[in-house]
Protein backbone atom coordinates (compact mmCIF):
# COMPACT_ATOMS: atom_id res chain seq x y z
CA UNK A 1 0.00 0.00 0.00
CA UNK A 2 0.94 3.31 -0.59
CA UNK A 3 2.41 5.21 2.28
CA UNK A 4 2.98 8.85 2.50
CA UNK A 5 7.24 9.91 2.67
CA UNK A 6 8.03 12.20 5.70
CA UNK A 7 7.08 15.93 4.30
CA UNK A 8 7.73 19.29 5.91
CA UNK A 9 5.82 20.22 9.18
CA UNK A 10 3.14 22.73 9.45
CA UNK A 11 1.16 24.18 12.76
CA UNK A 12 -2.49 24.76 13.40
CA UNK A 13 -3.70 28.14 14.11
CA UNK A 14 -2.88 31.62 12.44
CA UNK A 15 0.80 32.11 12.62
CA UNK A 16 2.37 35.57 13.16
CA UNK A 17 0.54 38.01 11.14
CA UNK A 18 2.91 40.61 9.20
CA UNK A 19 2.35 44.31 9.43
CA UNK A 20 0.72 45.94 6.82
CA UNK A 21 4.43 46.93 5.49
CA UNK A 22 5.53 43.48 5.68
CA UNK A 23 2.93 42.50 3.90
CA UNK A 24 3.72 44.91 1.29
CA UNK A 25 7.38 43.42 1.06
CA UNK A 26 6.38 39.90 1.08
CA UNK A 27 6.62 37.62 -1.91
CA UNK A 28 2.58 36.55 -1.42
CA UNK A 29 1.75 39.94 -2.66
CA UNK A 30 4.43 40.29 -5.06
CA UNK A 31 2.92 40.46 -8.68
CA UNK A 32 4.09 37.67 -11.31
CA UNK A 33 3.79 37.70 -14.50
CA UNK A 34 5.29 34.77 -16.79
CA UNK A 35 4.44 33.92 -20.79
CA UNK A 36 0.44 35.15 -20.52
CA UNK A 37 -0.19 34.90 -16.94
CA UNK A 38 0.16 38.17 -15.51
CA UNK A 39 -1.36 38.29 -11.46
CA UNK A 40 -0.97 40.99 -9.01
CA UNK A 41 -0.42 38.69 -6.17
CA UNK A 42 0.25 35.57 -5.82
CA UNK A 43 -2.85 34.71 -4.11
CA UNK A 44 -5.27 32.02 -5.86
CA UNK A 45 -8.81 30.77 -4.70
CA UNK A 46 -9.08 27.08 -6.49
CA UNK A 47 -11.69 25.12 -8.03
CA UNK A 48 -14.29 23.92 -5.33
CA UNK A 49 -17.66 22.62 -6.72
CA UNK A 50 -20.59 24.85 -4.32
CA UNK A 51 -23.73 22.70 -6.20
CA UNK A 52 -25.62 25.74 -6.79
CA UNK A 53 -25.93 25.82 -10.58
CA UNK A 54 -29.45 25.19 -11.23
CA UNK A 55 -30.60 21.27 -12.20
CA UNK A 56 -29.91 21.87 -15.95
CA UNK A 57 -26.44 23.07 -15.41
CA UNK A 58 -26.49 27.06 -15.75
CA UNK A 59 -25.60 29.55 -13.68
CA UNK A 60 -27.62 30.73 -10.86
CA UNK A 61 -28.29 33.54 -8.98
CA UNK A 62 -26.31 30.73 -5.93
CA UNK A 63 -23.69 30.77 -8.37
CA UNK A 64 -23.41 34.18 -8.64
CA UNK A 65 -23.32 34.97 -5.07
CA UNK A 66 -20.69 32.67 -4.26
CA UNK A 67 -18.14 33.73 -6.75
CA UNK A 68 -18.95 37.33 -5.92
CA UNK A 69 -18.27 36.94 -2.05
CA UNK A 70 -14.82 35.28 -3.17
CA UNK A 71 -14.20 38.13 -5.64
CA UNK A 72 -14.90 40.97 -2.75
CA UNK A 73 -11.78 39.50 -1.01
CA UNK A 74 -9.81 40.03 -3.83
CA UNK A 75 -7.90 37.45 -4.59
CA UNK A 76 -6.09 37.38 -7.73
CA UNK A 77 -7.27 34.21 -9.08
CA UNK A 78 -10.52 32.76 -8.58
CA UNK A 79 -10.76 29.12 -10.38
CA UNK A 80 -14.29 28.67 -11.21
CA UNK A 81 -15.67 25.14 -10.36
CA UNK A 82 -15.13 21.89 -12.11
CA UNK A 83 -17.51 22.38 -15.30
CA UNK A 84 -18.63 19.54 -18.02
CA UNK A 85 -17.42 19.97 -21.54
CA UNK A 86 -20.47 17.64 -22.82
CA UNK A 87 -23.64 18.51 -23.33
CA UNK A 88 -25.09 15.89 -21.02
CA UNK A 89 -27.59 16.19 -18.13
CA UNK A 90 -25.09 16.26 -14.55
CA UNK A 91 -27.56 17.41 -11.94
CA UNK A 92 -26.35 20.77 -10.30
CA UNK A 93 -23.35 20.90 -11.77
CA UNK A 94 -22.07 23.50 -13.85
CA UNK A 95 -21.66 22.92 -17.67
CA UNK A 96 -20.19 24.52 -20.31
CA UNK A 97 -21.03 22.18 -23.49
CA UNK A 98 -22.78 24.18 -25.27
CA UNK A 99 -23.47 27.79 -26.53
CA UNK A 100 -26.55 28.05 -24.46
CA UNK A 101 -24.59 28.51 -21.44
CA UNK A 102 -22.65 31.13 -22.08
CA UNK A 103 -24.43 34.11 -21.35
CA UNK A 104 -25.37 32.99 -17.88
CA UNK A 105 -21.06 32.62 -17.89
CA UNK A 106 -21.05 35.72 -19.21
CA UNK A 107 -22.69 37.24 -16.09
CA UNK A 108 -20.48 35.49 -14.09
CA UNK A 109 -17.60 36.93 -15.04
CA UNK A 110 -19.37 40.71 -15.30
CA UNK A 111 -19.85 39.89 -11.46
CA UNK A 112 -16.50 39.09 -10.51
CA UNK A 113 -15.30 41.88 -12.79
CA UNK A 114 -17.51 44.35 -10.71
CA UNK A 115 -16.98 43.14 -7.58
CA UNK A 116 -13.00 42.81 -7.26
CA UNK A 117 -12.94 46.15 -8.79
CA UNK A 118 -11.24 44.39 -11.60
CA UNK A 119 -8.51 42.65 -9.47
CA UNK A 120 -9.30 38.98 -10.12
CA UNK A 121 -8.52 37.18 -12.81
CA UNK A 122 -11.24 34.81 -13.11
CA UNK A 123 -10.24 31.09 -14.70
CA UNK A 124 -12.93 28.27 -15.10
CA UNK A 125 -11.82 24.38 -14.59
CA UNK A 126 -13.11 22.47 -17.39
CA UNK A 127 -13.24 18.50 -16.73
CA UNK A 128 -14.87 15.31 -18.24
CA UNK A 129 -16.10 12.46 -16.26
CA UNK A 130 -16.79 9.03 -17.19
CA UNK A 131 -19.94 7.12 -15.97
CA UNK A 132 -20.57 6.17 -12.48
CA UNK A 133 -23.41 4.88 -11.07
CA UNK A 134 -24.95 4.09 -7.42
CA UNK A 135 -24.87 1.20 -5.61
CA UNK A 136 -27.02 -0.59 -6.45
CA UNK A 137 -29.29 -3.00 -3.97
CA UNK A 138 -28.34 -6.38 -4.09
CA UNK A 139 -31.44 -7.73 -5.33
CA UNK A 140 -31.76 -5.50 -8.19
CA UNK A 141 -28.24 -6.45 -8.94
CA UNK A 142 -28.17 -9.53 -9.19
CA UNK A 143 -31.89 -9.59 -10.89
CA UNK A 144 -31.25 -7.04 -13.83
CA UNK A 145 -27.87 -5.16 -14.08
CA UNK A 146 -25.29 -8.50 -13.95
CA UNK A 147 -24.95 -10.57 -17.27
CA UNK A 148 -24.59 -13.86 -16.62
CA UNK A 149 -21.69 -15.90 -17.76
CA UNK A 150 -20.91 -19.65 -17.86
CA UNK A 151 -19.30 -19.04 -14.77
CA UNK A 152 -22.11 -17.32 -12.63
CA UNK A 153 -23.87 -20.35 -13.91
CA UNK A 154 -21.24 -23.28 -12.88
CA UNK A 155 -20.67 -21.88 -9.29
CA UNK A 156 -24.67 -22.08 -8.39
CA UNK A 157 -24.28 -25.85 -10.17
CA UNK A 158 -27.18 -24.78 -12.53
CA UNK A 159 -25.57 -25.29 -16.40
CA UNK A 160 -29.21 -25.78 -17.28
CA UNK A 161 -31.00 -23.82 -15.19
CA UNK A 162 -33.26 -20.93 -16.14
CA UNK A 163 -31.63 -17.83 -15.98
CA UNK A 164 -34.12 -16.42 -13.51
CA UNK A 165 -32.95 -19.52 -11.07
CA UNK A 166 -29.43 -18.47 -11.67
CA UNK A 167 -30.05 -15.09 -10.20
CA UNK A 168 -31.93 -16.43 -7.87
CA UNK A 169 -29.23 -18.53 -6.21
CA UNK A 170 -26.63 -16.12 -7.26
CA UNK A 171 -28.57 -13.73 -4.99
CA UNK A 172 -29.06 -16.66 -2.19
CA UNK A 173 -25.16 -16.86 -1.72
CA UNK A 174 -24.43 -14.17 0.16
CA UNK A 175 -21.84 -11.26 0.81
CA UNK A 176 -18.57 -13.85 1.49
CA UNK A 177 -19.68 -16.27 -1.75
CA UNK A 178 -20.38 -13.17 -4.14
CA UNK A 179 -16.52 -11.84 -3.54
CA UNK A 180 -15.32 -15.52 -4.51
CA UNK A 181 -18.27 -16.17 -7.00
CA UNK A 182 -18.26 -12.51 -8.88
CA UNK A 183 -15.24 -10.91 -11.20
CA UNK A 184 -13.35 -7.89 -9.47
CA UNK A 185 -15.34 -5.41 -11.53
CA UNK A 186 -18.67 -7.34 -10.72
CA UNK A 187 -18.19 -7.15 -7.46
CA UNK A 188 -17.26 -3.64 -7.64
CA UNK A 189 -20.58 -2.88 -9.68
CA UNK A 190 -22.31 -4.75 -6.64
CA UNK A 191 -20.21 -3.19 -3.55
CA UNK A 192 -20.20 0.54 -4.89
CA UNK A 193 -21.93 0.86 -7.99
CA UNK A 194 -20.58 0.34 -11.92
CA UNK A 195 -17.89 2.74 -12.60
CA UNK A 196 -16.46 3.03 -15.89
CA UNK A 197 -12.81 3.07 -16.94
CA UNK A 198 -10.52 4.64 -19.25
CA UNK A 199 -9.30 0.94 -19.69
CA UNK A 200 -12.72 0.02 -21.38
CA UNK A 201 -12.02 0.14 -24.83
CA UNK A 202 -14.62 -2.68 -25.80
CA UNK A 203 -17.07 0.13 -25.39
CA UNK A 204 -16.78 2.11 -28.15
CA UNK A 205 -17.32 5.14 -26.55
CA UNK A 206 -14.40 4.66 -24.37
CA UNK A 207 -12.18 3.37 -27.15
CA UNK A 208 -12.63 6.68 -29.11
CA UNK A 209 -11.88 8.97 -26.49
CA UNK A 210 -8.98 10.11 -27.82
CA UNK A 211 -10.99 10.97 -31.03
CA UNK A 212 -13.71 12.78 -28.73
CA UNK A 213 -11.87 14.69 -26.26
CA UNK A 214 -9.82 17.12 -27.94
CA UNK A 215 -12.60 18.77 -29.75
CA UNK A 216 -14.87 18.92 -26.53
CA UNK A 217 -12.43 20.37 -24.78
CA UNK A 218 -11.78 22.73 -27.26
CA UNK A 219 -15.15 23.87 -27.78
CA UNK A 220 -15.67 24.06 -24.23
CA UNK A 221 -12.59 26.50 -23.78
CA UNK A 222 -13.63 28.74 -26.73
CA UNK A 223 -16.66 29.21 -25.00
CA UNK A 224 -15.11 30.21 -21.66
CA UNK A 225 -12.98 32.71 -23.67
CA UNK A 226 -16.47 33.80 -25.69
CA UNK A 227 -17.87 34.64 -21.98
CA UNK A 228 -14.63 36.89 -20.87
CA UNK A 229 -12.64 34.38 -18.73
CA UNK A 230 -9.28 35.24 -18.69
CA UNK A 231 -8.59 31.40 -19.33
CA UNK A 232 -8.97 27.70 -18.31
CA UNK A 233 -8.01 24.85 -16.29
CA UNK A 234 -7.41 21.47 -17.96
CA UNK A 235 -9.20 19.48 -15.23
CA UNK A 236 -6.26 16.78 -15.21
CA UNK A 237 -6.50 15.84 -11.42
CA UNK A 238 -8.34 13.61 -9.29
CA UNK A 239 -10.87 10.64 -9.73
CA UNK A 240 -11.91 11.89 -13.48
CA UNK A 241 -11.22 11.15 -17.63
CA UNK A 242 -8.10 12.68 -17.95
CA UNK A 243 -6.13 12.14 -14.65
CA UNK A 244 -7.11 8.15 -15.35
CA UNK A 245 -5.04 8.86 -18.70
CA UNK A 246 -2.11 9.81 -17.27
CA UNK A 247 -2.23 7.00 -14.53
CA UNK A 248 -0.06 4.45 -14.24
CA UNK A 249 -3.19 2.35 -13.51
CA UNK A 250 -3.85 3.00 -17.75
CA UNK A 251 -2.64 0.39 -19.30
CA UNK A 252 -4.59 0.81 -22.43
CA UNK A 253 -2.56 -0.85 -25.23
CA UNK A 254 -3.55 1.17 -28.35
CA UNK A 255 -0.77 3.95 -28.03
CA UNK A 256 -2.90 6.11 -25.49
CA UNK A 257 -1.46 3.98 -22.34
CA UNK A 258 1.11 1.72 -21.16
CA UNK A 259 3.92 3.53 -21.00
CA UNK A 260 4.32 7.54 -19.81
CA UNK A 261 4.36 9.11 -23.28
CA UNK A 262 1.43 6.93 -23.81
CA UNK A 263 -0.48 7.99 -20.79
CA UNK A 264 0.42 11.34 -21.76
CA UNK A 265 -0.87 11.26 -25.70
CA UNK A 266 -4.51 12.42 -25.05
CA UNK A 267 -3.55 14.92 -21.94
CA UNK A 268 -1.46 16.78 -25.15
CA UNK A 269 -3.52 16.61 -27.94
CA UNK A 270 -6.22 18.04 -25.67
CA UNK A 271 -4.26 20.73 -24.66
CA UNK A 272 -3.12 21.04 -28.30
CA UNK A 273 -7.06 21.41 -29.13
CA UNK A 274 -7.75 23.78 -26.87
CA UNK A 275 -4.77 25.87 -27.53
CA UNK A 276 -5.86 25.51 -31.02
CA UNK A 277 -9.13 26.78 -30.74
CA UNK A 278 -8.49 30.19 -28.40
CA UNK A 279 -6.72 33.67 -28.96
CA UNK A 280 -3.01 33.95 -28.39
CA UNK A 281 -3.52 36.00 -25.27
CA UNK A 282 -5.90 33.38 -23.25
CA UNK A 283 -4.56 31.28 -20.64
CA UNK A 284 -4.67 27.31 -20.83
CA UNK A 285 -3.41 25.32 -17.73
CA UNK A 286 -4.09 22.64 -16.16
CA UNK A 287 -4.51 20.74 -12.33
CA UNK A 288 -2.95 17.69 -12.22
CA UNK A 289 -1.54 15.13 -9.03
CA UNK A 290 1.70 15.61 -7.37
CA UNK A 291 1.19 11.98 -6.75
CA UNK A 292 -2.11 9.72 -6.74
CA UNK A 293 -1.66 8.18 -3.39
CA UNK A 294 -3.15 4.94 -4.71
CA UNK A 295 -1.40 1.34 -4.73
CA UNK A 296 -0.11 1.47 -8.34
CA UNK A 297 -0.80 4.65 -8.88
CA UNK A 298 1.73 7.70 -10.46
CA UNK A 299 4.27 8.85 -7.86
CA UNK A 300 6.62 11.14 -8.33
CA UNK A 301 8.80 9.24 -10.45
CA UNK A 302 6.04 10.22 -13.03
CA UNK A 303 4.70 12.97 -12.35
CA UNK A 304 7.70 15.10 -12.26
CA UNK A 305 8.24 13.73 -15.81
CA UNK A 306 4.62 14.54 -16.84
CA UNK A 307 5.24 18.23 -14.85
CA UNK A 308 8.00 18.76 -17.35
CA UNK A 309 5.99 17.52 -20.30
CA UNK A 310 3.04 19.72 -19.40
CA UNK A 311 5.02 22.43 -19.52
CA UNK A 312 7.58 21.75 -22.57
CA UNK A 313 3.87 21.56 -23.97
CA UNK A 314 3.24 25.14 -23.55
CA UNK A 315 0.93 25.21 -20.57
CA UNK A 316 0.44 28.91 -18.90
CA UNK A 317 0.35 27.16 -15.30
CA UNK A 318 0.54 23.94 -13.65
CA UNK A 319 -1.30 23.72 -10.51
CA UNK A 320 -1.13 20.64 -8.06
CA UNK A 321 -3.54 18.19 -5.70
CA UNK A 322 -2.62 15.06 -4.39
CA UNK A 323 -5.02 11.96 -4.24
CA UNK A 324 -8.79 12.21 -4.18
CA UNK A 325 -9.57 8.84 -6.29
CA UNK A 326 -12.09 6.29 -6.79
CA UNK A 327 -9.33 3.47 -6.67
CA UNK A 328 -9.97 3.56 -2.74
CA UNK A 329 -13.00 5.31 -2.30
CA UNK A 330 -15.13 4.17 1.05
CA UNK A 331 -18.25 1.60 0.49
CA UNK A 332 -21.18 3.82 -0.58
CA UNK A 333 -24.68 3.23 1.42
CA UNK A 334 -26.79 1.69 -1.22
CA UNK A 335 -28.44 4.05 -3.52
CA UNK A 336 -25.52 6.61 -3.40
CA UNK A 337 -22.84 6.84 -5.52
CA UNK A 338 -18.85 6.36 -4.40
CA UNK A 339 -17.25 9.78 -3.60
CA UNK A 340 -13.54 9.87 -4.23
CA UNK A 341 -12.32 11.84 -1.18
CA UNK A 342 -13.29 9.22 1.70
CA UNK A 343 -10.87 6.54 1.37
CA UNK A 344 -6.98 6.91 2.20
CA UNK A 345 -6.07 9.13 -1.41
CA UNK A 346 -9.38 11.48 -0.16
CA UNK A 347 -7.50 12.19 2.74
CA UNK A 348 -4.68 12.98 1.30
CA UNK A 349 -6.69 15.58 -0.83
CA UNK A 350 -8.48 17.06 1.70
CA UNK A 351 -7.01 16.10 5.14
CA UNK A 352 -9.57 17.01 7.75
CA UNK A 353 -7.68 18.44 10.95
CA UNK A 354 -7.79 15.58 12.93
CA UNK A 355 -5.38 13.81 11.22
CA UNK A 356 -2.06 11.50 11.39
CA UNK A 357 1.01 12.01 12.78
CA UNK A 358 2.16 14.57 10.18
CA UNK A 359 -0.59 16.25 10.09
CA UNK A 360 -3.11 18.13 7.74
CA UNK A 361 -1.21 20.60 6.71
CA UNK A 362 1.08 20.99 2.91
CA UNK A 363 1.13 17.22 2.01
CA UNK A 364 1.20 18.53 -1.17
CA UNK A 365 4.00 20.69 -0.73
CA UNK A 366 7.75 18.74 -0.78
CA UNK A 367 6.30 16.98 -4.23
CA UNK A 368 4.90 19.90 -5.86
CA UNK A 369 7.97 21.72 -4.72
CA UNK A 370 10.18 18.74 -6.41
CA UNK A 371 8.20 19.01 -9.59
CA UNK A 372 8.93 23.03 -9.85
CA UNK A 373 12.43 22.13 -9.67
CA UNK A 374 12.66 19.47 -12.74
CA UNK A 375 10.32 21.78 -14.85
CA UNK A 376 12.85 24.51 -13.48
CA UNK A 377 15.41 22.42 -14.42
CA UNK A 378 14.29 21.57 -17.41
CA UNK A 379 14.69 25.21 -18.52
CA UNK A 380 11.01 26.04 -17.77
CA UNK A 381 9.39 29.51 -16.07
CA UNK A 382 5.61 27.84 -16.24
CA UNK A 383 4.61 28.50 -13.07
CA UNK A 384 3.42 26.62 -10.20
CA UNK A 385 0.59 26.94 -7.96
CA UNK A 386 0.66 24.80 -4.31
CA UNK A 387 -2.74 23.81 -2.96
CA UNK A 388 -3.09 22.06 0.04
CA UNK A 389 -3.98 22.61 4.32
CA UNK A 390 -2.66 26.72 3.56
CA UNK A 391 -4.20 28.86 6.19
CA UNK A 392 -1.92 31.76 7.73
CA UNK A 393 0.53 33.91 6.09
CA UNK A 394 3.42 32.31 7.55
CA UNK A 395 2.92 29.03 5.35
CA UNK A 396 1.86 30.56 2.25
CA UNK A 397 4.96 32.82 2.35
CA UNK A 398 7.24 29.89 3.92
CA UNK A 399 5.91 27.80 0.75
CA UNK A 400 6.97 31.03 -1.98
CA UNK A 401 10.18 31.10 -0.29
CA UNK A 402 11.26 27.87 -0.36
CA UNK A 403 10.62 27.23 -3.91
CA UNK A 404 7.14 24.99 -3.14
CA UNK A 405 5.39 27.23 -6.01
CA UNK A 406 4.94 30.89 -7.25
CA UNK A 407 1.41 30.59 -6.63
CA UNK A 408 -0.30 29.78 -3.65
CA UNK A 409 -4.01 28.07 -3.71
CA UNK A 410 -5.84 28.07 -0.54
CA UNK A 411 -9.66 26.52 -0.94
CA UNK A 412 -11.14 25.40 2.39
CA UNK A 413 -9.37 28.62 4.11
CA UNK A 414 -10.56 30.95 1.53
CA UNK A 415 -14.05 29.20 1.85
CA UNK A 416 -13.82 30.12 6.09
CA UNK A 417 -12.55 33.28 5.20
CA UNK A 418 -13.03 34.80 1.47
CA UNK A 419 -11.31 38.24 2.83
CA UNK A 420 -8.43 36.11 4.60
CA UNK A 421 -5.45 37.44 2.17
CA UNK A 422 -7.11 41.02 2.05
CA UNK A 423 -7.03 41.07 5.89
CA UNK A 424 -3.53 40.16 5.86
CA UNK A 425 -2.05 42.78 3.59
CA UNK A 426 -3.92 45.31 5.37
CA UNK A 427 -2.05 44.44 8.11
CA UNK A 428 -5.65 42.94 10.24
CA UNK A 429 -4.53 39.58 10.30
CA UNK A 430 -5.19 39.11 13.58
CA UNK A 431 -9.03 39.52 12.43
CA UNK A 432 -8.79 36.41 9.77
CA UNK A 433 -11.12 33.44 10.37
CA UNK A 434 -9.15 30.74 10.39
CA UNK A 435 -10.09 26.74 8.83
CA UNK A 436 -10.64 24.53 11.57
CA UNK A 437 -9.95 22.16 8.54
CA UNK A 438 -13.14 19.81 10.25
CA UNK A 439 -14.41 19.03 6.65
CA UNK A 440 -18.22 19.87 7.71
CA UNK A 441 -18.02 21.91 3.98
CA UNK A 442 -16.78 18.58 2.13
CA UNK A 443 -19.41 16.84 3.77
CA UNK A 444 -21.80 18.84 2.31
CA UNK A 445 -20.32 18.42 -0.75
CA UNK A 446 -20.56 14.78 -0.36
CA UNK A 447 -24.16 14.57 0.05
CA UNK A 448 -24.27 17.21 -2.89
CA UNK A 449 -26.02 20.04 -0.84
CA UNK A 450 -25.05 23.65 -1.23
CA UNK A 451 -21.55 24.20 0.03
CA UNK A 452 -21.41 26.61 3.03
CA UNK A 453 -18.69 26.89 6.40
CA UNK A 454 -19.31 25.85 10.11
CA UNK A 455 -17.92 28.73 11.22
CA UNK A 456 -20.18 31.49 9.50
CA UNK A 457 -23.30 30.17 8.03
CA UNK A 458 -25.39 29.97 10.74
CA UNK A 459 -24.37 34.19 11.73
CA UNK A 460 -27.24 36.70 11.22
CA UNK A 461 -29.50 34.90 9.47
CA UNK A 462 -31.67 37.57 10.16
CA UNK A 463 -29.98 40.01 8.09
CA UNK A 464 -31.13 42.25 5.50
CA UNK A 465 -30.64 40.26 1.67
CA UNK A 466 -28.84 37.31 3.64
CA UNK A 467 -29.35 34.46 0.91
CA UNK A 468 -29.87 31.26 2.82
CA UNK A 469 -30.42 27.80 1.88
CA UNK A 470 -34.00 27.03 1.19
CA UNK A 471 -34.66 25.12 4.69
CA UNK A 472 -33.62 28.94 6.44
CA UNK A 473 -31.26 27.21 8.09
CA UNK A 474 -27.81 28.30 6.63
CA UNK A 475 -26.46 31.39 4.90
CA UNK A 476 -25.10 31.23 1.77
CA UNK A 477 -22.25 33.56 1.33
CA UNK A 478 -19.75 34.71 4.16
CA UNK A 479 -21.40 38.13 6.47
CA UNK A 480 -18.92 40.93 4.87
CA UNK A 481 -15.80 42.60 6.38
CA UNK A 482 -16.17 46.06 7.17
CA UNK A 483 -12.60 46.70 7.36
CA UNK A 484 -10.02 46.96 10.05
CA UNK A 485 -11.30 47.03 13.48
CA UNK A 486 -10.33 50.61 15.19
CA UNK A 487 -7.76 50.28 17.84
C1 LIG B 1 -16.34 21.68 -1.27
C2 LIG B 1 -15.12 21.41 -2.11
C3 LIG B 1 -15.26 21.26 -3.49
C4 LIG B 1 -14.13 21.01 -4.29
N1 LIG B 1 -14.26 20.96 -5.65
C5 LIG B 1 -13.15 20.85 -6.43
C6 LIG B 1 -13.22 20.96 -7.85
O1 LIG B 1 -14.28 21.23 -8.43
N2 LIG B 1 -12.09 20.80 -8.57
C7 LIG B 1 -10.88 20.56 -7.97
O2 LIG B 1 -9.87 20.43 -8.67
N3 LIG B 1 -10.77 20.49 -6.63
C8 LIG B 1 -11.87 20.64 -5.85
N4 LIG B 1 -11.75 20.64 -4.48
C9 LIG B 1 -10.39 20.48 -3.89
C10 LIG B 1 -9.77 21.84 -3.57
O3 LIG B 1 -9.57 22.62 -4.73
C11 LIG B 1 -8.43 21.68 -2.84
O4 LIG B 1 -7.51 21.02 -3.67
C12 LIG B 1 -8.55 20.89 -1.53
O5 LIG B 1 -9.65 21.37 -0.78
C13 LIG B 1 -7.28 21.02 -0.69
O6 LIG B 1 -6.96 22.35 -0.51
P1 LIG B 1 -7.26 23.17 0.87
O7 LIG B 1 -6.53 22.44 1.97
O8 LIG B 1 -6.73 24.55 0.62
O9 LIG B 1 -8.73 23.12 1.08
C14 LIG B 1 -12.85 20.89 -3.67
C15 LIG B 1 -12.73 21.05 -2.28
C16 LIG B 1 -13.85 21.31 -1.51
C17 LIG B 1 -13.67 21.50 -0.02
S1 LIG C 1 -16.42 24.06 7.04
FE1 LIG C 1 -14.63 23.55 8.29
S2 LIG C 1 -13.11 22.75 6.83
FE2 LIG C 1 -14.71 23.77 5.63
S3 LIG C 1 -13.93 25.84 5.33
FE3 LIG C 1 -15.21 25.91 7.15
S4 LIG C 1 -13.82 25.56 8.88
FE4 LIG C 1 -12.75 24.95 7.01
Amino acid sequence: MWRPPERIRYSAGPGRAPTRDEAARSLLFSPIRSGRLALAQRTWVPAMVPWRATEDGFVSDEIIAWYERFARGRPSAIVVEATGIRDTPSGPLLRIGHDRFIPGLQRLVETVRRASDDRTRLLIQIIDFLTIRRRPDPKTYFDRFLAITEAHRRAVGGEDLPESEVRERLFELGEAEWRQTLTGREWEALSHGYRERVTDIDLPHIRDLPKSLPPLFAAAAKRAEDAGFAGVELHYAHAYTMASFLSRTNTREDGYGGSLEGRLRAPLEVFDAVRTSVGKDFVVGCRFLAEECVAGGNELEDTTRIGVALAQAGMDFLSTSRGGKFDDAARPPIGAAAYPYTGPSGYECMPQYISDARGPFGRNAAPTQVIRRAVRAAGFETPVVCTGGVHNFEMAERWLQDGVCDIVGAARQSLADPDWTRKIAAGAGAEVRICEFTNYCEALDQKHKQVTCQLWDRDALDEPGAMLTPDGKRRLVAPEWRGPRQA
